[in-house]
């Protein structure tokens, strides 16, 4: 069995679109691997440095999340970054040896900056540049043989195999393995406006809503414009319902994309319907979490319980990196 890591920015409220890109794939790996789930606070810090006024809110919504998604906090271990000194001392030590090149080299470091050029946030600095160090620290403090990530973030755990390819060889030890990436099935879930689902657009879906909000979401969806009357046939393909539809109703969803076409289901109907399956599947994470919400103190011994466990690696870990670096 190899052991997972994987971390989050806590960025504010949590949508669906995170859940079905991330989140969800979390829940079935711990299944399968020994896993270690952590809150990456010093990463949202390389980008939102200059206002850290919801940080501690938003550690705690992110825990509240994983949890009511049905992250177990026995069978993993649920920390946060920040709390493990080490994260911060093995960037420090890996930024050593790594070449500016490799980081400037890094796809979505300048594609970022680019992107937020004229915003409030400005990404020329030194811990921006030096964000792949620091996730590549995160994943080697604790040896992970195993990292799931999204399509964004594999130039990322490239970078991270260079760098441990480069420890092992200047220290003369596998100290660490090259960890390898999981992939998962991406489901990208548009807004329900048809754009990418985000919080800046105002279409999203927050993860853990009630079911009558998910219903009234779902209502405002657009459909295909050219159906007028319910025998119209329609074009599913240029329908946001049937985006969910395929994601949440993969078994009914050839019926009914035939049914669309033929002009033999009306969209009124087609909503009902996805409504009634994204229900079946969200009205426990969203009892879970309002359970949760009115239990702080139970969240946040969640965290010291998961950030001691991890401590014990990674001092462990550190004791070792120290060894042969010649620090002890
Ligand atoms: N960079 C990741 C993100 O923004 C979060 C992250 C930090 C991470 N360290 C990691 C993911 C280590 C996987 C492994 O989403
Ligand atoms: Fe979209 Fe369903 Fe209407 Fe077809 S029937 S256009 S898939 S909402």
């Amino acid at each position: 069995m190899g052991r997972i890591l994987s971390g989050m920015q806590p960025s504010g409220r949590f949508h669906l679109g995170n859940y079905m890109g991330a989140l969800e794939n979390w829940v079935k790996l711990q299944n399968q691997y020994e896993c270690l789930f952590f809150i990456a606070d010093l990463h949202a810090l390389t980008s939102s440095y200059a206002d850290t006024s919801k940080m501690q809110d938003n550690i705690q919504e992110m825990a509240i999340d994983w949890l009511s998604a049905g992250l177990d906090p026995e069978k993993n271990i649920i920390f946060v970054q920040s709390h493990i000194k080490e994260h911060a001392e093995l960037a420090l030590l890996l930024g050593m040896s790594t070449p500016l090149g490799w980081l400037e080299r890094v796809p979505t470091y300048k594609d970022k900056i680019r992107d937020l050029e004229g915003t409030d946030k400005d990404l020329h600095t030194y811990g921006f540049l030096g964000y792949p160090v620091l996730m590549a620290g995160d994943i080697i403090l604790y040896k992970a043989t195993h990292v799931p990530v999204g399509e964004d973030q594999s130039a990322h755990l490239e970078l991270t195999r260079e760098i441990v390819r480069r420890f092992n060889f200047l220290y003369h030890k596998e100290v660490f393995p090259e960890p390898q990436a999981v992939f998962s099935k991406a489901k990208v879930l548009p807004g329900i406006d048809g754009r990418k689902m985000s919080k800046s657009y105002g279409n999203t879906i927050p993860f853990g809503a009630p079911p009558e909000e998910v219903t009234a979401k779902i209502k405002m969806m657009t459909t295909d414009p050219s159906r007028i009357k319910k025998t119209d046939p329609g074009h599913p393909d240029v329908c946001i319902v049937h985006k969910f539809q395929q994601v949440f109703n993969t078994e009914e969803c050839p019926v009914i994309t035939a049914q669309c076409q033929a002009g033999e289901i009306g969209c009124v109907q087609c909503k009902k319907c996805l409504a009634e399956k994204m229900n079946a599947m969200l009205a426990d994470i969203h009892i879970k979490r309002t359970e949760l919400e009115k239990k702080p103190g139970y969240v946040k011994e969640v965290l010291q319980h998961g950030d001691e466990r991890a401590k014990v690696i990674a001092e462990k870990n550190m004791q070792e990196i120290k060894e042969v670096m010649n620090l002890l």
